[in-house]
Formats: C-alpha cells, structure tokens, sequence
C-alpha cells in the first residue's frame, strides 16, 4: 500500500541537524526535485532547526503524520504599507530567526515543534496573484462573528508534543511579530490525546477517521501541483467550533451515534463492520432505512454526498471553559471549494452541527517551505512588493 511512512521524519533533526540551514533547505529551491518525486524515493530534507519541510512542502500539514498533541493557531494581520512581498519575507525571517536555533531561545529541548505559516487573502490578492475558487469563505450558518476572529493575513499554527515548547513557541513568536508591526488577531491552544490514528474529541468520538493518507491520496486532495505561483502550497481553514458538550452528551447514547454516524467505542461505521470498516451509505435495514441516518454528519460531510474533494482533518480539541470548549478545526485541501461545500452541506442539516458554533474563522494560502534564501511566499507575492 502506498502508505505514508512517518519513520524517517523521526530525528531527522538529529541526523541533519549539523547542516548549515542553507544546504538542509536546498529541497526547497527551485532546482530541487518535485516533493512527489522526493516522496517517491522516500527522501526527507530537514531544515536545520525546527522548521521542518519534506521536498518543498511545510511541516504541520501533513507531517509528522500523526499530529503533535498540543497546537497553538494564532493569527495576525501585517502592516502592507512596505510591500507584501517585503513584508512577508520579513516574517518568514522572523519565523525562522526564532526556530532554526533550537537551543538559544528556550533553553529547552525543542523537540518535534513545527511551525507551519500560511498567508491570507489580502496579501495574495494584493500581488494580483489569482487563486483558483480564492481564499475568501463566505457566511455560513450558526456563526458569532466577530471583526477580529474572523479573517487575518497571517496563519503561525505551532505545533509539538510538549505544551510548554508549544506555548512557548507562540509566544516568542508572538512577541517577535509584533516587534516587526504584526498585530495579533486571535490565538487558540489545543490538545490531542496521544496515540497512533483517529483519538477522541471531547464528544467522546473517535475523530480523523476517514482522511486522505496515502502519499497519492495526499498529492491528490492536499497538494497544489505545478510550477505556477501556488504549486507546493496548500489551503488551510482553521476555525474555532464552540461545541454545547453538555448538550450534545444529554441524548442517549443512540441517539448520539446516529448524529456521527458511527460507533462511540471503536468508531465503527453504524453501516456494520469494525472500526476499520468503509462507511456504506447504501446500507439500509429491511424496512428500507439508512443504517448511516440522513442527517448524520459522517454522511453528511461524506465527500460523494457533498461532490466536493477530500479535505485532510488535523483538527485539535480546545477548552477555555465549561462554556466554552469544543473543536479547533484545522482543514488542508487543494480548494477552498471542498471545505465550502461540505459546510454548506452540514448547514442545509446535520446532526451533530445543532450543537456547534463557529466563534472564529479564517482561510490561508500556506506557501511552500521557506529559509533565509528562499522567502516565505515569494514564488506567490513575487517581486510585486
Ligand atoms: C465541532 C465540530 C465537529 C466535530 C466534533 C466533528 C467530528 C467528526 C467525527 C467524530 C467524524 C467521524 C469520524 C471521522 O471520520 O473522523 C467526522 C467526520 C468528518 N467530518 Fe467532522 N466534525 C466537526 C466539524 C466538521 C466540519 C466543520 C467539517 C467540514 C466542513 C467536517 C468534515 C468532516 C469530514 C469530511 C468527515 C469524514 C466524512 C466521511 O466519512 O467521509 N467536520 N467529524
């Protein structure tokens, strides 16, 4: 099976890590091999540091393949007045001035910290670079907007097994931002039980069951392709999704399945088989019923139901409080289109949705794998700014 294989991305820093960053980075240029070709062979270019990529692409996507178990999303909006293009890179260097030292700015052991970075609408709508579908989400059902979580030019999303390391990234992140004119918007830590594949949200649900996971998989729904200004890139959305717990928990635990559409246990498809199982959406009792109900949300964000591509899940659980805690929806696709199609799918009806409230929101263009010689976001802002 073409399976990702994550193994040669453990101490990777370890085995590269004495490589001046320039020559860990050269996959990143543009002379380096495809990322499908680098995948092919099975080849991970580290950088030195903590900015990971494999070929051109950033950390935090879709590697590690298993998600650190802590995150912290901030977003930020950039003063543009020097240009995108300058601006940008200034970000990328402040970025990496932070993470290519592991030892000097914690003092601590870094670990497996990625840093992934994604820019927002009006920076590549500003270098006139047109996005296939763009970048701006429209408005969905039960959202509490508010001007400052919603939109933003600039995605940091850190994530690493320690939640000090994770915490302590963002802030020094933070802070150096702001020292080059970036404003924060809104920033959201969240966690994730340890463990290989799907874990539980704070439903009690396994959650990340059916995503892409093959490197063809991967290349097909996650990965912009080409040498255009957006190949090697991805789209994010990230989004806060304040869940009533209490709520949706109140209902028997029937009743809570047929929302999701599978097993609470194992995650099994409620269409039979075990947690391993496909989810068979033809599957109807004898008197005619779908195993998997009409509006459960697996079926309802099933991509034969939505018509849309897969998008990969590497949401995290959040918790601010009783009342305020639920699901820090972190989505990479090729096209906004999927994630807009399959939320107005859940907005035209879904069971588990009832209870979900969108509280901050925000779409980004995350470019391919920068270092000091090769900007962030260059191929996309260009000479532009
Ligand atoms: C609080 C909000 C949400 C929770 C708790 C949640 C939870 C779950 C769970 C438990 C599953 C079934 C297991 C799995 O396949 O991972 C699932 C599937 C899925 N969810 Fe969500 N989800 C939420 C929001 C969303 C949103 C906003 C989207 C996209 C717009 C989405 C897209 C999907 C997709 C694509 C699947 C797989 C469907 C399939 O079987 O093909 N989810 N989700």
């Amino acid at each position: 099976m073409d399976t990702q294989s994550d193994n040669s991305w453990i101490g990777r820093r370890s085995l590269l890590g004495a490589l001046p960053l320039a020559t860990a980075l050269g996959a990143c240029r543009p002379d380096a091999p495809p990322a499908a070709e680098a995948h092919g062979k099975g080849v991970e270019r580290p950088a030195q540091g903590v900015v990971e990529s494999v070929g051109e692409r950033q950390p935090g996507v879709d590697h590690p393949a298993q998600p650190q178990t802590h995150a912290v999303v901030s977003v930020y909006d950039l003063p543009l007045r020097d240009g995108v293009a300058r601006v940008a890179a200034r970000m990328g260097r402040t970025v990496l001035e932070l993470t290519e030292n592991p030892g000097g700015f914690l003092g601590v052991e870094l670990g497996d910290l990625t840093v992934t970075v994604g820019l927002g609408p009006r920076l590549v709508g500003s270098a006139g670079q047109a996005l296939s579908g763009g970048l701006e989400l429209p408005a969905f059902a039960r959202e509490r907007r508010t001007a400052r979580a919603w939109g933003g030019d600039l995605l940091v999303q850190v994530c690493a097994s320690d939640p000090v390391v994770a915490a302590l990234a963002d802030t020094r992140l933070a802070a150096s931002l702001a020292a080059e004119g970036a404003s924060g918007r809104w920033s959201q830590a969240g966690f994730r039980p340890p463990g290989g594949g799907p874990v539980r949200n704070l439903l009690g649900f396994p959650d990340g069951i059916e995503n892409p996971g093959t490197r063809t998989e991967l290349d097909h729904e996650v990965w912009l392709d080409g040498p255009g200004p957006f190949g090697g890139g991805t789209i994010a959305v990230v989004r806060r999704l304040r869940i009533d717990v209490n709520g949706f928990l109140a209902q028997s635990r029937t009743r809570q399945e047929e929302a999701i559409g599978r097993r609470k246990a194992d995650g099994a498809p409620l269409s039979g088989g075990d947690g391993r199982a496909r989810l068979d959406l033809s599957a109807k009792t004898p008197r005619g019923r779908y195993l998997v109900p009409a509006m459960a949300h697996a079926r309802r964000a099933n991509p034969n139901a939505t018509g849309s591509g897969r998008m990969l899940r590497r949401g995290y659980s959040y918790r601010n409080g009783p009342d305020d805690q639920g699901l820090l929806f972190v989505s990479f696709q090729r096209a906004l289109r999927t994630f807009v199609a399959t939320q107005r799918r859940l907005d035209d009806g879904d069971d588990l949705m009832r209870f979900v409230t969108a509280t901050a929101s925000a779409a980004f263009f995350v470019p391919p794998a920068f270092s000091a010689e090769w900007p962030l976001g260059e191929r996309v802002l260009g000479e532009r700014g």
